[in-house]
C-alpha cells in the first residue's frame, strides 16, 4: 500500500482554537438580534464546527448540510448534488455556513443559492480555511480562518481518500 507523505504542521489546534475565538467575537457582534442559523459542511467541517459554535455567544440553531461536487479527478465541478439536505426550516432566518475549505468555489455557490431559493434573510460563509488561488465561482469567505497556498491539506476535519480527518492539527500532503 502506498503511504502518503504529511508535511509539516501548518496550524495547531491552539492556533485554530484562538482564531475561531477571534471570529466567533465578530460573528457575536455582526448577528445580536438576528435568528442565526448555523449550517455546518459534512463532513470536512466537524472540527471547525465545533470550536465555532462554542464561541459564538448567541442563541442560535444548528444543522448540518452534506454536499459534492462530481468533477474529474481533484478538479470538482460545477455539478454539485445535495446528499443530506439540512431539517430545519431557514426561512427568514440568517444562515452562516461553517465550512472547512474554500477552493474552486463551486460548492459553496451552490449552497448559497440553495438556501437563498429557501428564503433565507441572508446567506454568509464561515471557513475555516480559504485557497483563492484555484477559485473559479465567484464566492468568497465572509469570515475566513487562514488563508493557504495551493497545498492539498489535511487534517482537522479535511481528508484525503477519507483519510487524516481525525489528526488534531492542519497539515498537507507532500506532492
Ligand atoms: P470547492 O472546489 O470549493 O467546491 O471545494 C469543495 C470541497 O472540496 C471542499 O469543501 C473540501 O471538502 C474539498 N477540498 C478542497 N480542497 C481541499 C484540500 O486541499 N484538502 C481536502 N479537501 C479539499
Ligand atoms: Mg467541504
Amino acid at each position: 500500500m502506498a503511504t502518503d507523505t504529511i508535511g509539516t504542521i501548518l496550524y495547531t489546534q491552539e492556533d485554530i482554537w484562538q482564531r475561531a475565538k477571534e471570529l466567533g467575537a465578530q460573528i457575536t457582534e455582526d448577528y445580536r438580534d438576528k435568528e442565526l442559523v448555523l449550517v455546518g459542511t459534512l463532513r470536512g467541517a466537524v472540527m471547525w464546527m465545533a470550536d465555532m459554535m462554542r464561541n459564538i455567544n448567541l442563541d442560535m440553531t444548528i444543522d448540518f448540510i452534506s454536499a459534492s461536487s462530481y468533477g474529474s479527478g481533484t478538479c470538482s465541478s460545477g455539478n454539485v448534488v445535495i446528499k443530506h439536505d439540512v431539517e430545519l426550516d431557514v426561512t427568514g432566518r440568517h444562515v452562516l455556513i461553517i465550512e472547512d475549505i474554500i477552493d474552486s468555489g463551486n460548492t459553496l455557490k451552490f449552497l448559497k443559492d440553495h438556501f437563498a431559493h429557501r428564503g433565507a434573510a441572508s446567506v454568509k460563509i464561515c471557513t475555516m480555511l480559504d485557497k483563492p488561488s484555484r477559485r473559479t465561482a465567484d464566492v468568497y469567505g465572509d469570515y475566513i480562518g487562514y488563508t493557504v497556498d495551493d497545498l492539498f491539506i489535511v487534517g482537522y476535519g479535511l481528508d484525503f481518500d477519507q483519510k487524516y480527518r481525525n489528526l488534531p492539527y492542519i497539515t498537507y500532503l507532500e506532492g
